[in-house]
């Protein structure tokens, strides 16, 4: 999306900071996912943490998408979107009892479990309320992602995931357990992996990781092999749409699987974050002694991944064609990480100018907070005009 493609002159009438949603980028992201798993087969279940904006869910959920959850929250969530219960997965370290019982009152396909005292407390509630729960046992492959360290999951250090010595008595202990059914192992090593090799590395231990138990008798008809496709955010415009093919390829070329195996996918970031925009108005321009700042009405608040995670974001002043300048563009936090980008060279910026930042479609506008009591940020989508 380039300068042209936001509508400036709706923009400038509605208050900033606001997220702005490419609903036609969306549908064409939403489409490529379902061509490339239906060559394979592949069930495609879409990551909440990523966005759970209302209007996006309602619309991933209508391409017939399943819903990974992380929470109580995100299940309701899922459901209140119409994502089919037979399809939402339940995943995470601490999953409280009201959020079991939420999840199986809404009869969801399976619970990733992670750890023995969690597959006790699942066993106890389901067997309370009659019912049996499946569960997946999220395994921890010891596959560096070689990513951010704050979005690496799947090393022995992490908190995630049972470790490959403890799977063996693992598995004993939840078959032994009556009212779950064990139908698949999950796999999840981190998250804005953008080298295939990665994924390739995966693929490898998972297959040692099913052969050797299947030479202990023990086989599995669902794969979990959770998300973490990375996206281009030097340059969204080149590649709006991420690698899909060769990711999915990969899956389908590397897994060794008899015929009656699913493989299943959540991925999250390369699903929304193209499509999703942070728009900003410049408060002040500030000339320091040794920089220029350009202070933006947006801060930490409403996008906090440069804060939290170094993360680049690509920025445009959309109202500018003025000559270059570089700016430290910064948020209005009283805190000094509330920094989006340094050293960034950008048309010339005066007050009221808009600024776009890019790529926020995931993990933006879900994290928001009201720190300094602020404002949690609108949304705006691109088919609703009339909204703006
Ligand atoms: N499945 C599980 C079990 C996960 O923990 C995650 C992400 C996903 C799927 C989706 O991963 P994705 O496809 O989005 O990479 N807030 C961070 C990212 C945290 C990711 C957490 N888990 C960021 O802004 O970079």
């Amino acid at each position: 999306m380039s300068k042209g493609n936001f509508p400036i002159d709706k923009f400038q009438k509605i208050q900033t900071p606001f997220y702005y949603y490419d609903m036609e980028l969306l549908d064409k992201t939403l489409t490529t996912v379902k061509e490339e798993t239906a060559k394979y087969g592949f069930t495609e279940h879409y990551a909440i943490k990523a966005n759970a904006n209302p209007t996006l869910l309602k619309h991933i959920a209508s391409y017939g998408f399943g819903a990974d959850c992380v929470s109580g929250g995100e299940v309701k969530a899922a459901l209140e979107a119409g994502f089919d219960p037979a399809k939402i997965v339940f995943a995470g370290v601490g999953k409280a009892d009201w959020e079991i019982e939420t999840a199986l009152d809404g009869g969801i396909f399976c619970f990733n479990v992670e750890s023995v005292p969690e597959a006790e407390i699942i066993n106890a509630i389901a067997g309370a309320k009659g019912k049996k729960a499946c569960v997946e046992i999220r395994v921890n492959p010891n596959v560096d992602a070689h990513t951010h360290a704050k979005i690496t999951t799947g090393l022995s250090e992490n908190k995630f995931g049972i470790n490959l010595s403890q799977l063996p008595m693992v598995i004993g202990k939840i078959e032994s357990l009556e009212n779950l059914e064990l139908i698949g192992l999950h796999f999840h090593i981190g998250s804005q992996i953008t080298d295939m090799h990665v994924f390739e590395a995966l693929c490898t231990k998972v297959n040692e990781i099913v052969e050797e138990l299947a030479s202990a008798g023990r086989t599995f008809s669902n794969l979990n092999f959770g998300g973490g496709l990375g996206i281009d955010y030097q340059d969204p415009d080149k590649h709006s749409i991420p690698q899909f093919k060769e990711y999915f390829k990969v899956f389908n070329d590397n897994v060794k699987r008899s015929a009656n195996v699913k493989l299943h996918f959540e991925l999250g970031r390369a699903i929304v974050a193209q499509c999703g925009t942070l728009i900003s108005k410049v408060l002040y321009i500030k000339e320091g002694e040794v920089k220029k700042f350009a202070i933006l009405d947006a801060g930490f608040t409403e996008l906090i991944r440069p804060a939290m995670y170094d993360a680049y974001h690509s920025i445009e002043n959309i109202t500018s064609n003025d000559a270059e300048d570089v700016y430290d563009v910064v948020g209005p936090i009283c805190e000094s990480s509330d920094v989006f980008a340094k050293e960034r060279k950008l048309n010339k910026a005066k007050r009221g100018d808009l600024f776009a930042l890019r790529s926020a479609g995931a993990y933006g506008e879900v994290m928001a907070s009201q720190y300094n009591l602020r404002t949690l940020p609108k949304a705006y989508f691109s088919n609703n005009q009339n909204s703006i």
